[in-house]
């Protein structure tokens, strides 16, 4: 299968010879610099220069490896006749940045640009792999548009506790609601802590990590087989070393983002979602890469796009297997394949090797039928994620249903209200809480703006007199995100958000609220006049921050329901090189 892109000429000059080519003053300032590092000095002479954008930090712990991972970059990259510079950037750790990773998202994607677009690179290599490190990174080289290959670090091997699979996230939240309906013994928790994270590498369920490393592969910014490979294994260290080879030829024939990502590379991305049984985060990441590469993609594609695929890589958080074993399955390329088998994959969809996903996928096999099920054993026909509206969310909500419990996605309860994440504290543990398993949980101000940075806390937990009772899931209704690791009926990213004055700041308790996946309805029993004035009476919960970067968010970031980007910095800047200071 041909592709429409045409390579360009080569050699040219690269846009890194702005600082390097010629003899003037301010060449030897920059070049002579550079030469302190032990550079000989045919390395300027016009080949082309990559920036290795690293996010190792020993604070992002699922990154931890990446340093290592990073000469196999560069040794592909001197093989093909490149200059490697490695430069590390902003990194945020999920599992550890407060008040939450996705507040300093947008902080990453900007001064990564700036890294890019201010220094000698003519193409980047995006080495990733925690959750908002991926998003981040693309955003960066989607907003200066040049040619950059993804490679993540790959998932975690197995955890195993008592000989059971344990998930990433998935056996956190599992295990801490079972101490809590006192089915599990604090003591047990603590053993099966040692289980959960075995090696180096991002979480192994399909959580937020790998689902961003597969939309990166679907979206063809990553070579084919990248997504799954374990990060201790060989074959990642192979991925690495390619990929430097790859990112030299793509900068010689200045194939860009803008080629590869384009409407129908970000639908295969989305219907890869749904066949993946991936996380709700990767909608807010697409639509705000989408929103740098200047693609018009909004959260009806979504539900377009995701509503007829089915669910068929079986691994947790829907299902029962790991990362691991989706790699020895055959990983991403055989999910694409049984898209492409299905007429859900635009096949000529150009990819970072300069071929079309079709002619990357076409042959591959797949390898265990457990772990990537026919169609007839689909986890679910519904896989994409469901974008529910009504007058509780007239911009949109999201809900995962291969994540949720059949019997609730229909549901008509009473609402429980808890104001911000501090009142759901106070109140969730109170056996005298006003709750039974019919109500709906309603959770509010920890949106984008609200939180501020719209953190993980969606999948709130039950209180503990249902836990006790045997219940597992209630449906929970925020304006917050979900970890990809976890589960349950569960609507998230309602827009507008509590703190911009949407519907959702206005619900109490006691109103009725009626939840309809299959016909994608999310309403509130009161009238018109009711909400009309209860949001004319409304005011902020909270204080906005005064200064800082916490200003800068809450004063410029988007709704959910668009990406949740900062305002100023949508769309492509391109990399021209500005004025010279010296
Ligand atoms: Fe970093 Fe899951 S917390 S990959």
């Amino acid at each position: 299968m041909s592709t429409n892109f045409t390579p360009a000429p080569w050699p040219r000059r690269l846009r890194s010879q702005e600082w390097y080519a010629g003899n003037s003053r301010d060449t030897i300032y920059h070049r002579g610099w550079m030469k302190n590092q032990g550079y000989p000095h045919d390395l300027f002479d016009g080949r082309p220069i990559i920036g290795i954008l690293n996010t190792w930090s020993d604070l992002t712990p699922c990154n931890g490896h990446l340093r290592e991972l990073s000469e196999k970059v560069k040794a592909g990259i001197w093989e093909a006749g490149g200059f490697p510079v490695e430069v590390p950037v902003f990194s945020a750790s999920e599992n550890t940045f407060r008040p939450t990773a996705m507040m300093f998202r947008n902080l990453a994607a900007l001064s990564i640009e700036e890294t890019i677009r201010g220094q000698p690179i003519d193409g980047a290599v995006l080495l990733v792999g925690c959750d908002k490190t991926t998003p981040s990174l693309m955003m960066a080289a989607a907003s200066c548009d040049i040619p950059s290959i993804v490679v993540t670090g790959g998932p975690m091997l197995n955890g195993y506790f008592r000989g059971e699979r344990v998930g990433s996230g998935t056996h956190l939240w599992k295990f801490s609601e079972a101490v809590k309906a006192g089915e599990m013994t604090q003591e047990d928790f603590l053993e099966a802590e040692q289980s959960m994270s075995r090696s180096s590498g991002t979480c192994n369920t399909m959580g937020t990590a790998s689902t961003m490393a597969s939309m990166a592969e679907a979206l063809g910014m990553a070579l084919s087989g990248n997504a799954a490979i374990p990060a201790v294994d060989s074959r990642r260290r192979v991925m690495a070393q390619l990929s430097g080879r790859r990112i030299v030829q793509m900068v010689k024939d200045d194939l860009k983002p803008s080629d590869i990502m384009t409407k129908e590379a970000f639908e295969n991305a989305i219907r890869c979602n749904g066949a993946i049984g991936g996380s709700t985060n990767a909608v807010i990441h697409l639509l705000a890469v989408a929103g740098r590469v200047g693609v018009d993609l909004t959260l009806d594609d979504w539900d377009r796009c995701g509503r007829d695929v089915a669910t068929i890589v079986n691994l947790m958080p829907s299902g029962e297997y790991l990362m691991e074993e989706f790699f020895y399955a055959g990983g991403l390329p055989v999910v694409l394949k049984r898209l492409g088998e299905g007429d859900q994959l635009h096949k000529e969809a150009l990819t970072v090797s300069g071929e079309t996903i079709w002619d990357e996928v076409k042959d591959v096999v797949n390898h265990n039928e457990d772990v990537i099920v026919p169609l007839d054993k689909a986890l679910t026909d519904q896989g994409g994620i469901a974008v529910l509206k009504g007058n509780l969310a007239p911009n949109g909500a999201v809900l995962k249903p291969s994540a949720a419990s059949p019997n609730l996605l229909q549901h008509r309860g009473r609402a429980v209200v808890f104001e911000d994440i501090d009142d759901y504290k106070a109140k969730i543990n109170d056996p005298d809480l006003d709750i039974d398993e019919t109500c709906v949980m309603v959770l509010k101000n920890c949106g984008p703006k609200g939180y501020p940075g719209m953190a993980e806390v969606g999948n709130m937990g039950l209180p503990p007199k249902v836990l006790k009772k045997g219940i597992t899931d209630m449906v929970r209704i925020s304006d917050a995100r979900m970890s990809g690791t976890a589960y349950g009926t569960v609507v998230l990213h309602t827009s507008p958000e509590a703190a911009a004055g949407g519907p959702l700041a206005v619900i109490r308790d006691g109103d009725m609220i009626e939840m309809d996946v299959p016909n994608r309805r999310l309403h509130v029993d009161i009238s018109e006049e009711e909400m009309a004035a209860r949001l004319a009476a409304w005011h902020p919960a909270h204080e906005q921050a005064g200064s800082g970067y916490a200003w800068l968010h809450q004063t410029h970031v988007q709704g959910a329901d668009t990406g949740a980007d900062l305002d100023f910095l949508k769309g492509c800047r391109g990399n021209a090189v500005g004025k010279d200071s010296h």
